[in-house]
C-alpha cells in the first residue's frame, strides 16, 4: 500500500527551516583512506538545528569530528553527503551568502607574524570593509576587554601561543558576526583570560547572536552553552542542555556523561 500521508508531507516539505541559524541534516564528510587504508569517516550522518542567538557546543575527544563540522559549515570543506544550511543558505551552492554573516576562530590561529596584534586587526577589519575608525573603536575595545591591549603594538611573531589565541579570537569579532565559530577558542589560556573570554561571550549572548563553539573544557561548556551536542567517531551521541543531559544520566557532569554512555573519558589524549 502506498503510503499517502508520506506522500503529501514530502510534496509539501520545506528543504529548510529559515528561522533556523544552522541546520545539518545527515551530514557526512569521509576522507579518503591512503594506500589501500579505510575512509576516515570523520563526521557520519550527523543532524541538528541551532536557532538563532543560541550558543551551541560542539564536544567531544580528539578527532571526533568538531573541526570537520566546523569546516563544512564555514566554507572550507565540501560534504561528502547530506546538507547543511547557515541562515538558511546551503553550504554548498550559497557560501558567498553564508560568508556575509559568519565569522570564524580558527583552531591554528592564522596571523601575519610581521604586523603587529593591532596591524592583523587593522588588516582584517579592512578586508570586510569596514570604516578604518570603526576598526579601531572596535579593536582597541576587545583588546581591553581580553587582556591583550598592552601587547597591541608588537609584532605577532613575538606573541605567546596564548597572546595569539587571543587576538585570533578578537580578529573573530571585529566584524559584529550573527553567527559566530570558535573552534577551541580558549585552549592554552591561563583562568584569568578564560574567565574574560566566558565573559565576553556571555555577553554577546544577550545580543542574540548565535555562537557555535567546540571545546574540551566541560565547565566552559557548563557555563556557556544553551546546548551541547557530544561526537564521538563523527556520530553525535547525546545532544541537549547541559543540564538535562547531567539529570538525564544521573551524573554531576557532562565528562560523566560521555564516560557514562562510552566507557571511556573525555579528557583522554588530550
Ligand atoms: N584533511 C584531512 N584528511 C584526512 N583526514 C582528516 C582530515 N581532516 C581531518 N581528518 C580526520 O578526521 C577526523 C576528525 O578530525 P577533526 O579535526 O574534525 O577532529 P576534532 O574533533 O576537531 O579533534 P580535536 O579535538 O583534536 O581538534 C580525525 O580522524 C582526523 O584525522
Ligand atoms: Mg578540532
Amino acid at each position: 500500500m502506498i503510503d499517502t500521508e508520506e506522500n503529501e508531507d514530502s510534496s509539501n516539505e520545506r528543504i529548510n527551516d529559515l528561522s533556523y541559524s544552522i541546520e545539518i541534516k545527515n551530514l557526512k564528510k569521509y576522507f579518503k583512506g591512503k594506500r589501500g587504508m579505510e575512509d576516515v569517516k570523520a563526521v557520519d550522518g550527523i543532524s541538528f538545528h541551532v536557532e538563532k542567538g543560541e550558543v551551541f557546543g560542539l564536544l567531544g575527544t580528539n578527532g571526533a569530528g568538531k573541526t570537520t563540522t566546523i569546516n563544512i559549515l564555514t566554507g572550507i570543506l565540501l560534504p561528502t553527503e547530506g546538507t547543511a544550511f547557515v541562515d538558511g543558505y546551503n553550504v554548498e551552492s550559497e557560501m558567498k551568502k553564508v560568508k556575509e554573516m559568519i565569522s570564524v576562530c580558527p583552531q591554528e590561529p592564522a596571523l601575519y607574524k610581521f604586523l603587529s596584534g593591532l596591524g592583523n586587526i587593522k588588516f582584517f577589519g579592512n578586508m570586510y570593509l569596514m570604516p578604518k575608525e570603526k576598526i579601531i573603536e572596535r579593536g582597541e575595545e576587545l583588546l581591553k576587554l581580553l587582556g591583550l591591549y598592552d601587547a597591541r603594538n608588537r609584532l605577532t611573531r613575538g606573541y605567546s601561543g596564548g597572546m595569539k589565541r587571543q587576538l585570533s579570537l578578537i580578529i573573530s569579532l571585529i566584524n559584529e558576526p550573527d553567527i559566530l565559530f570558535l573552534d577551541e577558542p580558549t585552549v592554552g589560556l591561563d583562568p584569568r583570560n578564560r574567565r574574560k573570554v566566558w565573559d565576553f561571550l556571555k555577553s554577546q549572548k544577550d545580543q542574540k547572536n548565535t555562537i557555535i563553539l567546540t571545546t574540551h573544557y566541560i565547565e566552559e561548556a557548563e557555563a556557556l552553552c544553551d546546548r551541547v551536542a557530544i561526537m564521538d567517531y563523527g556520530q553525535i551521541i547525546a545532544m541537549g542542555p547541559p543540564k538535562e543531559l547531567i539529570n538525564e544520566h544521573q551524573v554531576k557532569n557532562l565528562e560523566e556523561v560521555f564516560m557514562k554512555i562510552t566507557g571511556r573519558s573525555i579528557l583522554e589524549g588530550i
